[in-house]
């Protein structure tokens, strides 16, 4: 509840006087708890002196690099085993059911290598800059650190995100549907600064970008955007990137699919078109009923989800006052308006959209409810500022058929039963 203070102007949610009411009937000790605060009855855990106010804690030599606390050891990546037939060309998954805010600490945020995360130090890192360009050119690690820096914050999604539900719904968590995407703060140099300094033939196009890893996942980006938005960065929230996510330098192509933002960024190849070379530059396109396949769908559209509840989050505290919290997202741009439907799709009510919702980046929204402990259908739509409303999945499957994996940017439904506990369901 950061950006608008409860009020008993806001009708959807528990009022702040039944909340202060519940507190002054418990302080006097009389009647029951009233909105989400609890009545006061004997509780050792606040009469009693616990072991943690008998003891010293740690000191501040203890963890020169902090850890998350061993109580939230299960807010971790986590893959699903028979996705892929190893470890080293696999993926897994952001725990974004578990996270708040927009932000996504690096070491809990998804993971997609084709060829291994790479341990490349900084005095072993060059970036060639050549093909159709006035000067070829070399860069250190430290000649990047000498241009111009510029920060941002974008989410990185992977374009088979989602991609096991096309045929229905089959995983059983938040983490597993939508979490192939994650959201930093990036520091870095704009490629257009890059290019300008190499001087980009009139011929130049595209940019063929390849990673130092064995697979290279070689990716052509268009000209224009290139020398629009992107950024080779070497910072994510505030330290260098982490090992997984490029160390330590990558490529960052805002809201464009992932797998156009090299990691361990080697080569950028100025071109006359896009690169076929590679078995990879073709994969990413999407199947369609009739054979042909959409290709250069390079923008992520507008996506939402509620991550609590859901099926890894389920409600334990039965009815009354019951924060629901999600994340949108789009490609395109700002998210403007999310809805939430408590009946699957039915009827609608518009959530807030927490702090300002930033272009190409992970956006939270909440919505207050008072649960009346009944079963729910709950769904997010959002719309984003190009006006682009996301849409059901039903609407995708008319258009692309069952054949793709890639781009399933549908609505989502949570079936919330009167126990509380979730799962993944489709309606309609
Ligand atoms: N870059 C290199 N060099 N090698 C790779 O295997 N995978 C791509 C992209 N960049 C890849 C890469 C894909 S498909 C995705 S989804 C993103 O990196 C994942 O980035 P992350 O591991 O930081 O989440
Ligand atoms: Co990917």
């Amino acid at each position: 509840m950061t950006d608008t203070p409860h009020d008993d102007t806001h009708k959807e949610g528990p009022s702040r006087r039944a909340f202060l009411r519940g507190g002054a009937l418990a302080a006097a000790g009389v009647g029951a708890g009233v909105g989400a605060a609890r009545a006061a009855t004997p509780d050792p855990l606040i009469t009693e002196v616990q072991p943690w106010a008998q003891f010293l804690g740690d000191g501040v030599d203890v963890a020169p690099y902090g850890m998350p606390i061993r109580f939230e050891g299960d807010v971790i990546r986590r893959n699903v085993e028979w996705l892929t037939a190893d470890t080293i060309s696999s993926i897994n998954f952001t725990p974004i059911h578990a996270l708040d805010g927009t932000i996504t600490p690096q070491g809990c945020a998804f993971e997609r290598h084709h060829s291994g995360a790479i341990e490349l130090s900084k005095p072993d890192y060059r970036l060639m800059l050549n093909g159709l360009v006035d000067r070829p050119l070399v860069f250190s690690y430290d000649d990047l650190e000498r241009f111009p820096r510029e920060q941002h914050v974008y989410f990185c999604e992977c374009a088979a995100n989602g991609g096991m539900e096309w045929a229905g719904a089959q995983l059983n968590g938040a983490q597993y549907t939508h979490g192939m995407v994650h959201n930093m703060e990036y520091t870095g140099v704009s490629l257009r600064t890059l290019l300008n300094e190499a001087g980009v033939k009139p011929e130049g196009s595209w940019v063929y970008a390849e990673g130092a890893d064995a697979a290279s996942n070689g990716r052509s980006i268009p000209l224009d955007k290139a020398l629009d938005d992107c950024l080779v960065a070497f910072k994510a929230n505030g330290e260098a990137l982490r090992m997984e996510h490029g160390y330590p330098v990558r490529l960052v192509v805002p809201g464009w699919e992932a797998n156009m933002w090299l990691k361990w960024l080697r080569r950028l190849t100025v071109t006359d078109g896009p690169v076929h070379a590679r078995e990879e530059t073709s994969k990413y396109t999407d199947l369609m009923p009739d054979g042909r396949a959409r290709k250069f769908t390079f923008v992520m559209d507008a996506k939402s989800v509620i991550t609590a509840p859901s099926p890894q989050v389920p409600i334990r505290h039965g009815a009354g006052p019951l924060v629901l919290s999600g994340l949108a997202w789009s490609g395109r741009g700002r998210i403007t308006r999310v809805d939430v439907s408590l009946d699957g799709g039915v009827s609608w009510q518009t959530a807030r959209i927490a702090g300002d919702a930033k272009p190409m980046a992970l956006t939270r929204f909440y919505l207050d409810i008072d649960w009346d402990g009944s079963e729910m259908f709950l769904q997010s739509r959002c719309v984003d500022e190009t006006g682009y409303v996301q849409p059901t999945k039903d609407a995708l499957r008319e258009i692309r058929g069952l054949n793709s994996i890639y781009h399933n940017n549908g609505i989502q439904t949570w079936w919330v039963k009167p126990d509380g506990e979730v799962e993944n369901v489709e309606v309609g």
